[in-house]
């Protein structure tokens, strides 16, 4: 693509992963929109390839307002799941990715409308820098947890209850709102034991609306090192 990534190796790195993912995208297809500083290069990319014919007929689905704002920037058009209630292809970052490719994603706070989008997804390409894999979830991240406004002070004492230091998200003067008018609690458990009972204990809370452990959703991850992108496919 045209714009370079600055000198900073990350960045490189980023930009890097999230062309690679573009080479799977093909002409006609639904494409779903990641959230983050790595997601937002295959945007640009995407857009790109439209406007020099490279890709034609492509509609794509946001996984965020901040994510739309960059697609109508460059030309992409959008849709909604109204006629596209499935998504071929949806190109995502993550903040964490174990060897199976669970991930924990949201700390752009957009995880609600991530994971809808992934489940909704045919294909789910998870591009990342080299600083993202871990053996194990919640090793270097925490966990994200959007709850509802009302439920926030109990839905708190119940992740610390679970052993987890949570701290509601703040932004300026207040807390972080998601694009669905929800709150984030940051929940810091450490090396999780078994992501899929905490996944389910924490989907039996109503005032719980999302969190961020992404299991079983991701087909493929790009991880981009120093030496060049790796490919790591789900054996499902
Ligand atoms: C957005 O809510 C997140 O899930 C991002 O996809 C994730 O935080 C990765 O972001 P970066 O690519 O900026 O690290």
């Amino acid at each position: 693509m045209g714009v370079v990534a600055d000198t900073d190796p990350r960045l490189a790195q980023k930009q890097a992963a999230a062309v690679r993912a573009l080479d799977w995208v093909e002409s006609g297809m639904v494409v779903g929109l990641g959230t983050g500083s790595t997601a937002v290069w295959a945007i640009r990319g995407l857009g790109e390839r439209l406007a020099a014919g490279r890709l034609r007929d492509i509609v794509a689905i946001p996984t965020s307002e901040a994510s739309a704002t960059e697609a109508r920037a460059v030309g992409i058009p959008l849709v909604t799941f109204d006629g596209h209630p499935v998504i071929d292809l949806t190109i995502d970052g993550a903040d964490e990715v174990d060897p199976a490719l669970n991930l924990i994603k949201g700390y752009g706070g957009a995880l609600l409308r991530e994971k809808v989008v992934a489940q909704a997804t045919r294909r789910e390409v998870i591009v990342v820098d080299d600083t993202k894999p871990t053996e194990r979830l919640g090793t270097r991240c925490h966990v994200p947890v959007e709850v509802l406004r009302f439920a926030c002070p109990t839905e708190r004492a119940f992740l610390e209850s679970l052993g987890a230091t949570a701290v509601v998200r703040p932004d300026g003067v207040g807390p972080f709102v998601t694009d669905e008018g929800n709150w984030i609690i940051d929940a810091a458990f450490g090396p999780i034991a078994d992501a899929p009972a905490l996944a389910a204990a924490l989907e039996s809370r109503a005032g719980i609306v999302e969190h961020g452990l992404f299991l079983g959703l991701t087909a493929d991850v790009l991880v981009a090192t120093d030496t060049g992108v790796e490919h790591h496919a789900s054996p499902r």
